[in-house]
Parts: C-alpha cells; structure tokens; sequence
C-alpha cells in the first residue's frame, strides 16, 4: 500500500466532482459541469488528485497546443528552426481545494503534469499556461515559467532542460 498522501488518477475514475471548491468559480464551475463533455471529445485531458479518504484535492488539464515563435524571447528563437510556431502542451487549469492549499499540492501537480508531457513519445518544446491573474502568474513564475512577449498572463516553460521528475506528494 502507498504511503503517499494524494494519487493522481485520469478524470474518468472519479464518480462525485460537486463538492470541489478551489475558491475560483470558473475553475470550480468547469470542473463540476463541463469537464467530462471536452475529455470525451478529447478536447481535453484531466487528471484529479485524490487524498488517502478518497476526496477530490486537486486538478489539472493538459492539452496539445502551439506557440508562435514571435512570442519568444529572441534569445531563445535563435535555437528553434524557422517555423511559424513550435509544438507546446497547454496546462489549461489547474485547482487546488481550499482544504489543501499549502501543502504542495499544487507544485506536486505541476510536477505530475511536466512528468506526463516529457514521458510523452509526442515531443512538445514547452508547457504552455495562461494565469488566471497575477497571482497565479507569481506562481507560475516561482516555479521557473518565463513570460511570454505577447500577453503578460500567458507563460511557458521550455522542456528540454526540465528532468524526469519523481511524484512525491508528501
Ligand atoms: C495556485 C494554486 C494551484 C497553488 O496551489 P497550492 O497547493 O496552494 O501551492 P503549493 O503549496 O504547492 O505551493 C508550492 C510552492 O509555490 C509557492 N506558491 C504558492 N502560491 C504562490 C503564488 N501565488 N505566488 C508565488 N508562489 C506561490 C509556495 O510558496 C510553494 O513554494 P515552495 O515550494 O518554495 O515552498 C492554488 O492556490 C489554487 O488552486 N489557486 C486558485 C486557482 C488558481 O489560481 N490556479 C492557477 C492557474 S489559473
């Protein structure tokens, strides 16, 4: 048996989602109502951490997506080739439950979320985020995102340097 505080399973595992509440009614609002519909359309992919009780201590999804190489610093376009744009995952939402905030959960996901993109046979050149505001912004930013030149809540991590990380959710 695992000794780990929260397991991340896919979406389609969890029965009951209308008791999350992350303090952000479009974050809790999707989860509750609408995620389900995109997963099965595969507009999207989520993932839910559940805590050892069972209940529902966070969430993130990802999908594929683009960046357009004009909205890179030019230090890093000088190494890219000359498309338009280069292959990203976007990490569309990410919420963590009031009752579990501080804990590490949310860099716990994002670590899970970074470990299931580079595990990918898919190659992306960097997990893509838009902050719902500046706060979530600074998160973003403590844990390395750079700032995109276009739109100041949009970030992106490059992750050709970022290791295979092991998901220690203690
Ligand atoms: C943002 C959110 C996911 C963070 O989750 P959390 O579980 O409380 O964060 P953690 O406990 O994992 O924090 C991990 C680290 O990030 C830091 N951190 C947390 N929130 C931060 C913020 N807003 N700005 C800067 N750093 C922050 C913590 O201090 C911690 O640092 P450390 O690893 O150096 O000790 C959570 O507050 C949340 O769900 N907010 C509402 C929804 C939201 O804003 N989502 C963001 C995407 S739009």
């Amino acid at each position: 048996m695992s000794d780990k505080l929260f397991r991340v399973v896919p979406i389609e595992q969890v029965q009951d989602r209308s008791a999350f509440n992350s303090g952000s009614e479009p974050l809790d609002s999707y989860f509750r109502e609408r995620v389900t519909q995109d997963v099965r359309y595969r507009v999207t992919a989520c993932f839910v951490a559940l805590s050892k009780d069972g209940r529902i201590a966070g969430y993130y999804t990802l999908a594929s997506a683009s960046v357009f190489l004009g909205d890179l610093p030019a230090k890093l376009i000088k190494k890219l080739p000359r498309y338009p744009s280069v292959p990203a995952v976007r990490m569309g939402r990410l919420a963590v439950d009031q009752a579990f905030k501080g804990q590490g959960l949310g860099g716990a996901l994002l670590a899970d979320a970074l470990t299931r993109v580079i595990r990918s046979d898919i190659a992306a050149y960097a997990l893509v985020v838009d902050a719902k505001d500046n706060t979530a912004a600074d998160f973003y930013r403590h844990h390395g995102f750079l700032q995109t030149d276009s739109e100041p809540l949009t970030l992106f991590l490059p992750l050709a340097t970022v290791p295979v990380l092991t998901n220690n959710y203690k």
